[in-house]
């Protein structure tokens, strides 16, 4: 652990660096929970930051795309910013058009997290007071980061609330498997364990339609790269300038709580493979789309459009407003327990 400076309030943020048995190393901070960096093996061994991000707090505090950020309460998009939950209409800070995106304003990604050292990691927690951003209920949030000796970086997250809420959580890293400044991930070959996804209308809300991925872009059953899909002009894509959707996980056989494999991203450059495994029913790929030349990165390069990819694991967008997706109601009495593993590797083993 050591001090990463201070908040534009005054408030202490600390670094906290995980390493491994395997000559892997993590960063993280307490200010939004933020994986500063990854640095990963590729087929010589040789280390490199596979995630994007900043060299200091003070650009982490200016407007960035969530980098590595935990996003709560509520994970992407609510529609119109509003929801009704036993009858009670909600309605949240709208910071992206008609939609409120990743938790308002002041998301638990612009929140100091207190820290504490545990086997392995760090547990990181916040306590968001009953009608922050507009959601009701006390929500006692914690998110355990811990690095194992197979190079898997897991996040457990768990939560509990005094009045019925709503959540959705997840961590918001964009990867680049070839490090972080190294140009697109167009040739990042990406395979999705999912048969359907949520298409989304124009204000990137979900339709509430489950689709077949089968013959569309969205189909990553088999392994391929992004490039293309990402280029093509499928109304989808158009839409969202490329891939931002959630994508329905494959889970027969699977019961609540268990581990899934929900994707595989493999970088032939490096050899550098990332699987992706989660207790969650979706998880939103998103290519970087919004990413533009204003960002300078870690390394001191511009960050450009699909420089970086996202795979969050979450529930499915909008769900607040669609009772036939998979329920984010918490209430008292209840725990909220989520688990996603990044687990780093290569093509040689
Ligand atoms: C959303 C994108 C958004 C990005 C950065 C993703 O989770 O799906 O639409 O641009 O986060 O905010």
């Amino acid at each position: 652990m050591e001090a990463y400076g201070a908040t534009a309030d005054g408030r202490p943020v600390e670094q906290y660096t995980l390493t491994n048995a395997a000559g892997m190393e993590v960063k993280l901070i307490t200010y939004g929970g933020i994986l500063t960096e990854i640095h990963a093996p590729d087929r010589q061994g040789r280390l490199a930051n596979v995630a994007l991000g900043f060299d200091s707090l003070a650009k982490y505090q200016a407007v960035h795309p969530y980098f590595g950020a935990i996003t709560g309460r509520y994970a992407n998009r609510i529609a119109g910013g509003r929801f009704t939950l036993d009858g009670v209409e909600y309605s949240l800070f709208k910071q992206d058009g008609e939609c409120s995106l990743h938790g308002g304003e002041v998301g638990f990604d612009k929140r100091v997290w207190k820290a504490r050292e545990i086997d392995g990691g760090v547990e990181l927690s916040y306590s968001s007071p009953a009608g922050e951003e507009g959601y009701p209920g006390r929500l006692d949030v914690s998110v355990r980061y811990s690095l194992g000796d197979a190079n898997d970086l897991r996040i457990d997250y768990a939560a509990e609330t005094d009045a019925p809420t709503v959540l959705n959580l997840t961590n918001h890293s964009y990867f680049n498997l070839m490090g972080e400044g190294e140009g697109t991930i167009y040739d990042h070959v990406l395979m999705l364990n999912a048969d359907h996804y949520t298409p989304t209308d124009a204000r990137q809300i979900p339709t509430g339609e489950i689709a077949p991925v089968n013959g569309t872009p969205f189909d990553f059953r088999l392994p391929k790269a992004i490039g293309p899909g990402q280029r093509s002009a499928d109304e989808q894509i158009m839409m969202a300038k490329g891939y931002d959707h959630n994508f329905v996980l494959n889970r027969a056989g699977l019961a609540e709580g268990d581990l899934g494999l929900a994707a595989r991203v493999y970088e032939p450059r490096s050899g550098r493979v990332m699987e992706v495994w989660t207790t969650e029913p979706g998880i939103q790929f998103y290519a970087g789309n919004f990413l533009d030349t204003t960002l300078v990165g870690a390394s001191g390069r511009l960050y450009r459009q699909s420089d970086g990819l996202a795979l969050e694991t979450q529930h499915f967008p909008d769900s607040p407003n669609q009772p036939h997706f998979p329920s984010t109601v918490l209430r008292p009495g209840e725990r909220f327990e989520s688990t996603t593993i990044y687990r780093f590797s290569t093509d040689a083993n």
